[in-house]
Parts: C-alpha cells; structure tokens; sequence
C-alpha cells in the first residue's frame, strides 16, 4: 500500500465558505426590500431562470439565518463571507436607509462573530438596484458616487461589528455578461459601454478603499476577481500572444489598478485603438493609483485556454475579447459536466505564482471555489448526500494551493462555493454547490458528507491522502 501524505496548512489558516445576499436571502413581504436588476428582470422574463425560479426564492436565510449559523460551526467554519443588497439597505439605492434591514444585517453579523468565525462583508454581488439601473446603470457616473455613499453607509452602520470588506465580487462578470453577452443586464454587446462600465466599477472600488481606510483605518478591504489564467493553445507565437490578451481583458482589467494601481499600457493602447478609452480625469487616475486593496480575494473554478484567431476579423465585426481570441477546447480535458466547466486544480498554484511573482506577493484568499453538480439526490444513501466527487475536488485543489504556499505564496484560507445549496443567477438550483443540502420544498437543511468531511479538514487543518 501507498503512503499517505499529510497535507497541513499554517497555522491560523482559515476554513470556510463564501455567500451572497441576493442568492441566499430572499424576499419576504413587508421586508422593506427594493427591486434589483435581478428581481426586475425575473419579473419581466421568468423563463430564462432554470425552472423558473427568481430571486424570491432563494435559500430563506432572511427567515433561517440562526439555523444557519449553527450549521456554520457545525462544517467547521473559522470564516464566512456574505454580501449586503444595496437594494435591501437603501431603498432604490440612493433613499432611505431600511431600518429592517440595519436591523437584520446587524444581528447576522453580531451572531457570526459571537460564534468565533471571522466574517467577511461584501458589498457588491451582481446585484444593482433597479432604480439605477434605468439611469443607465455602471454606464452612468451617478452610479459610482450612489457606490460610494452606499459603501460609506455601511462602514457607518456596521464597522463597530465588520473589520473586513470586500468592495466588489468579480466585477469582470457584470461587463462581460451584461455588454459582451445577455446572461446579465442589460444584455447587449457594446464595447465601449463594456470598457466605460469596468472603468466606473474600477473607480467605484477604489473610491471604497478610500472611504474605508479614511472612516476605519484599523479595517482591512479587498476586491475579489476572478482570476482566471489564460494558457495558450501551444507555444506559437500567435497562441502567446491570444493569452497574452485575453489575460488582458479577464484579469488585468481588474488586478493591476487594484493592486498596482495602474492599468496595463498594452490595455490602454488597445481600447485606445479601437477608440472606446473611458474618459478619466487626472483626479480619478489619482484616487486608483493612491487607493490599493490590502488583500485580495480569488476565486477560481476553471482555467481560460485560448488560441489564435484562424481567420482574420472582418471590417464589421464588433469588439469583443474574442476578436482577439478563440476558445480553445483542449482535447481530453477533465470538466464537470453539469456546469460544463474544465477542472484544473493547477490553476490555483499559477494563481499563487503569479501573485508572488508580479503582484509583490499581495496576500490572497481564496474566496470560491467549488463544484455544482445536477441531480445530486441520486447520491442519496440513509438520508445523506455521498458527495465523494466534491471531497476530491476540494482535495485535489488544496494540494496545489499546499504546493503553492510552500513555494511562497501569500495565501491565507480557502472557502468554498458554498455552505448551502444556494440560488445561482439563470441558473437558479439547477447545479447544487453546498456542504449542506437544501430540501426546496421544505427548507430543511441537512448536512452532506463534504460537509463532515469539510469540519474535519478544518479541525486538523488539513488532510491525508
Ligand atoms: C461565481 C459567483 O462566479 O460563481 C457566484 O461569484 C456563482 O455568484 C458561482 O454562484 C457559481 O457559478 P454558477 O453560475 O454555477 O452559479
């Protein structure tokens, strides 16, 4: 028989999951809570929401959340994150402050911290309040200074509970899917609005960092990316350079003025090129270079592999990333079936590298990571989910982050995609992500094997295999 190797991480390393108000709170009548985009886009086209189920629906921790806690501990969690609706705190998102809602955020954070776990807050998920998103949304300077007043509020309201902030959770999603694609509001494909609403974003969290450290300079904030790598085809030199670019636009967009500061001149000169340069004023370059996050967030699921162009972009072809690169859909790769996504645990250590490498060893967490898979009732056996393929798949990505912070890297903890089976965007319940099963009819919780599993790895900091 093989030995086993034991896998222990640093000490005070913490274990955990990560959430999101609009995908696990709900709406409750007389809850005080206005219309998101997400809502409002549910009430106009509920058929793109799988089985359509809306935001409504989610997974009642608005109702659950004592419940929930306790189930916290009960999966060994020593941090946990969740995000605060805007739309729920402040009635269209520039009105008046929901009472209900200072009320309800402030006993979930004081019952999270009074259990020992340390909670981290983020302010911005996805979810815009429907208000502003018909003044033309992140399009629209007013959003960023609404941002900023909201951002304040909650420093104001909470700071005497949270120490820990996140300003935005992959704030490349919204850009691409709302501007490049329709998987998010408002849907359409415009280049310069993308290029004009991921600078607004830039701003926005930057502007955050500021009003944090100003009002609590004992606080510590970070942005969360989705920090994809991007691995070329082959070694050609056209293969390089798609990676080159798409790296450009999927992570540096978001990475280098958060973390440097700056932004890439090679970005610059492209969206120069094609003439769609957010107009910046010297006094905003200003507030990015001087406003850096003192950690970041990342999440990883899958690798970006990409591929040169094969044929040439014809005259009318409107910019998208993808007019400088093609997917390239490696050959015998491993994915998860159910969201169709490559797994590729070696991600997570490049992550670690390049952060070490070219980002002055900044320290990281990883924010999400996880596996969504359909149909989990068929892994039933005595009431309890055998999830084994998410226990190998949490396994199999901490050896490399092991790896990783051996080598050097600046990593603090990991949490996963997440704690309970949770309402995701279009894709609603289709794929289950949690420790915790979540019975929709009833709301009963019960825990899944990972989530035993998930309370040992914690307890022992570490595993064996
Ligand atoms: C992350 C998001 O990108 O992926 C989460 O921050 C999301 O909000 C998670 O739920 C899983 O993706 P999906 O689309 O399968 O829910």
């Amino acid at each position: 028989m093989s030995e086993k190797t034991l896998y222990r991480f640093p000490e005070g390393f913490l274990w955990g999951s990560s959430t999101s108000g609009p995908q696990s709170e709900g709406i409750v009548a007389g809850d005080g809570k206005t219309k998101s985009n997400w809502d409002a886009w549910y009430e106009r086209e509920p058929e793109r929401f799988f089985d359509q189920v809306g935001p409504e629906n989610t997974s009642t921790f608005y109702q659950h959340f004592r419940e929930d806690i306790q189930l916290l501990k009960e999966t060994g969690h020593t941090v946990f994150r969740t995000s605060i609706q805007w739309s729920r705190l402040i009635a269209d998102g520039t009105g008046a402050v929901n009472e209900q809602a200072v009320a309800f955020y402030r006993q979930v954070f004081k019952s999270i911290v009074d259990e020992g776990i340390k909670l981290i807050v983020n302010l911005y998920h996805f979810d815009l309040p429907y208000a502003l998103q018909e003044r033309g949304g992140w399009e629209n300077k007013e959003t960023v200074y609404a941002y900023e007043r909201y951002a304040r509020t909650c420093f104001d309201l909470f700071g005497d509970i949270v120490d820990t902030w996140i300003t935005f959770n992959e704030p490349i999603v919204p850009v691409e899917c709302g501007y490049l694609g329709d998987f998010h509001l408002p849907g359409v494909i415009d280049a310069k609005a993308a290029a004009l609403v991921a600078y607004h974003t830039q701003l926005a969290s930057s502007l955050a960092v500021k009003a944090c450290h100003e009002t609590h300079p004992d606080h510590r904030i970070c942005i969360v990316l989705n920090l994809t790598p991007a691995y070329p085809r082959s070694d050609s030199k056209e293969d390089q350079d798609a990676a080159r670019i798409a790296e450009l636009f999927q992570t540096k967009s978001f990475l280098d003025p958060s973390v440097l500061g700056v932004y890439p001149p090679e970005l610059v000169d492209i969206l120069k090129k094609h003439d769609i340069l957010p107009l910046a004023t010297q006094e905003e370059l200003t507030i990015i270079k001087e406003n850096t996050v003192d950690f970041l967030g990342v999440n990883y699921y899958q690798p970006l592999r990409v591929q040169a162009r094969s044929s040439q972009p014809s005259e009318d072809e409107p910019l998208t990333p993808h007019y400088y690169y093609e997917p390239y859909d490696m050959p015998g790769k491993k994915i998860n079936p159910h969201r169709g996504w490559e797994i590729y645990e070696k991600g997570i250590y490049d992550i670690g590298m390049n952060l070490k490498e070219h980002y002055g060893n900044i320290e990281w967490l990883v924010t999400e990571n996880g596996m969504g898979v359909e149909g989990e009732d068929k892994f039933r056996e005595k009431g309890v989910i055998q999830d084994d393929y998410r226990i190998d798949f949490i396994a199999d990505h901490l050896v490399e982050l092991h790896k990783a912070i051996e080598a050097g890297a600046n990593c603090k903890g990991y949490m996963l995609w997440t704690f309970i089976d949770c309402w995701s965007w279009l894709n609603a319940y289709k794929n289950r992500y949690g420790l915790i099963e979540l019975d929709l009819d009833t709301q009963e919780r019960t825990i899944k094997k990972s989530g035993h599993w998930f309370k040992e790895l914690s307890q022992n900091n570490g595993f064996e295999r």
